[in-house]
């Protein structure tokens, strides 16, 4: 609790004001995957080594963005940041340990930002949601990660969905899960993304008591990789059950 209370306060005086309120999401995630550290390497692992995939088959490495950088846990930041020029980490904060660690001499190419990616507030101000369309602007853009993040979209998008479902049109979720895709697909820059597509709460004994589509039948690109990723194993949150997660990789 101490060190989850010093990196919030830490975090505090470099996230905007509106960026604050997700700052407890951060640490959150940052306190559960030192936790599971063990249980989650094989799923990092994957994750880099994807994007590693996708590295290599860029003829030119100008320009990399990372959406969803995190706690770059899953993201080859140091081959990233040797391979580029200049290399964007977005997501909706950026913890201070981050912040600190791209500080150093060979993160000087590496630029911060915080940004909301789910297109939510353009819908519910009744435009077409085009969360990716800033790409457009960046310049000499090759290479585009969606780093274990279209999932968090959209159960985020869900639970404001839920809250304000009288001002919001019906399919919300789907229709930012299927923007994210289009913005990375319909554009001139190699892509990699790598999400959780579905879970599945399993028992001590194997057997699956609840499912979900964390796509929300929205279809995805066939994946060149994919494996499963215990999110909650068992013991995290109850010593009988354990959440899996399917993970797909296309690029
Ligand atoms: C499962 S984590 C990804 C882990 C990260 N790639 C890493 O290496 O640590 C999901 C990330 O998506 C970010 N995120 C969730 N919703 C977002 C949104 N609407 N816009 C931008 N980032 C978002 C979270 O802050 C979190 O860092």
């Amino acid at each position: 609790m101490i060190a989850e209370a010093l990196l919030y306060a830490a975090t505090l005086p470099f996230t905007s004001k509106p960026h604050r309120k997700y700052i407890r999401y951060s640490v959150n995630l940052w306190s559960r995957a030192n936790r599971c550290s063990r249980q989650w390497a094989e799923h990092e692992t994957n994750t880099r080594r994807a994007i590693l995939a996708a590295i290599a088959g860029c003829k030119q490495r100008r320009t990399a963005v990372v959406l969803g950088s995190g706690l770059l846990r899953d993201v080859p930041i140091k081959e990233l940041a040797a391979s580029f020029d200049t290399v964007v980490l977005i997501d909706l904060v950026h913890v201070a340990t981050v912040r600190m660690k791209m500080r150093r001499k060979a993160y000087r190419n590496v630029r911060l930002i915080e940004r909301d990616l789910s297109g939510y507030d353009a819908l519910a101000a009744g435009e077409q949601p085009e969360p990716l369309g800033f790409l457009r602007n960046v310049p000499y853009l090759d290479l585009v990660v969606s780093a274990n993040l279209l999932s968090q979209i959209g159960r985020g998008a869900q639970r404001r969905f839920e809250a304000e479902r009288e001002r919001m049109p019906e399919g919300t979720v789907e229709q930012l899960i299927a923007a994210h895709l289009s913005g990375l697909s319909r554009m001139p820059f190699k892509s990699c993304l790598v999400t959780d597509v579905s879970y599945a709460v399993i028992d001590r004994n194997g057997k699956t008591h609840e499912e979900a589509d964390l796509m929300h039948g929205v279809a995805v690109p066939d994946a060149r990789a994919a494996w499963a990723w215990p999110v909650v194993p068992i013991g995290e949150e109850s010593p009988d059950y354990q959440v899996i997660h399917q993970v797909i990789a296309a690029w």
